[in-house]
């Protein structure tokens, strides 16, 4: 007997789309199975104002697919000139849903970060006021701290002192990857929630590394080791609401990943459902996953759910899935989980 399954329609609440050839080409891969996405604002340059904000969203618009009622959530990226009014009058016309902060050199695009806390602390004391969240890339950039301990010592030394500092600030935890990660947000009361990838419920750093390395699965942050991937499972399948799906679908073409420095960023979008699916049947935990994927999000985000549904079937016949998606600049390779999906997108 076929088995079907029907949830609310999903969100993702951690999204690269880029601009330019890049993003016609991602945006309709997003649009097809979800309703909303957080947006992340690490363009060239990023986007740091409620202006640029506006238009980087109509570039979106003009390629999200006519038949599709997708809507991107817009982000403003925190630097430390950003000024306080400028995200309080975005958050109350309704165009940015979060302020980004990334640590300066963390990541893809990053070198117009955070230094120094302190310095945009008048911006965070105003998102504090207002309820509006601050999505966290949790790493440190301090070149002694090994780039596996990064998000631990990240928790420890800069986001656990802040929230102390200021407990009303709304805080995501972005695409958590560690045991500590998860025992952190699980910690924290109502102000605290952390996105989960689907590709670090897949892939531990030895997918990354043994035998070869794979340049399509190194992303930031990098994968860890196998206990924190099992820590990953457990949070997203617990039915926990504090956890939540942020793909970091994070398309770069692929010279620019198949190179000596090769960029960070897996590009997940087109699979991703039907991977969340084989996860949690993995886990015998399919009954959590519209929590993971659909309601979750927006509790913490304020919203209301999605009103239409999407529905996965499973068949004998595995997806046929693209290797990769072309854009007017080049491809772009999808994640390849390792083993078929049979759970399809109906
Ligand atoms: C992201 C990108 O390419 O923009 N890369 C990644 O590996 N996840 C940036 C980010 O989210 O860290
Ligand atoms: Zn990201």
């Amino acid at each position: 007997m076929t088995q079907r399954l029907t949830i609310t329609r999903p969100d993702d609440w951690h999204l690269h789309l880029r601009d330019g050839a890049v993003l016609r080409a991602v945006t309709p891969e997003t649009a097809r199975h979800f309703g909303r996405a957080i947006v992340m604002p690490n363009l060239v340059p990023p986007v740091v104002s409620a202006v640029e904000a506006a238009a980087y969203r109509e570039r979106i618009m003009d390629a999200v697919p006519s038949d599709s009622d997708f809507t991107p959530l817009m982000t403003l990226y925190l630097t430390e000139t950003t000024d306080p009014a400028d995200v309080a009058y975005a958050a109350a016309t309704g165009l940015v849903s979060a302020v980004k902060l990334y640590p300066a050199g963390a990541t893809t695009n990053s070198q117009s970060g955070v230094r120094n806390i302190d310095a945009v602390m008048p911006v965070l004391e105003t998102m504090a006021e207002i309820g509006l969240p601050l999505c966290v890339h949790g790493e440190v950039t301090t070149p002694d701290v090994d780039i596996f301990d990064r998000e631990a010592v990240f928790i420890e030394t800069v986001l656990d002192p802040l929230r102390q500092r200021l407990p009303t600030l709304r805080v995501v935890m972005e695409h958590i990857t560690t045991e500590e990660g998860v025992k952190y947000a699980r910690s924290g009361g109502e102000n605290l929630a952390a996105t989960i990838t689907t590709h670090h419920l897949i892939i531990n750093r030895n997918n990354l590394l043994v035998g070869g390395i794979r340049p399509h699965y190194y992303c930031l942050p990098v994968a860890k080791r196998e206990k924190h991937r099992l820590a990953l499972r457990d949070a997203a399948t617990s039915g926990d609401s504090r956890f939540f799906l942020g793909t970091d679908s994070a398309p770069h073409l692929d010279p620019l990943k198949l190179s000596a420095c090769g960029c960070a960023g897996v590009f997940s979008a087109s699979n991703t459902v039907s991977c969340l699916a084989a996860v949690f049947e993995q886990e015998s935990a399919l009954d959590k996953l519209e929590g993971f994927a659909s309601l979750n999000g927006p509790a913490f985000y304020r919203l209301p759910t999605n009103a239409d549904s999407l529905t996965l079937e499973k068949r004998a016949t595995p997806c046929e899935y693209p290797a990769h998606i072309d854009t007017e600049d080049g491809p772009i390779t999808l994640f390849d989980p390792g083993f078929d999906l049979h759970w399809h997108v109906v």
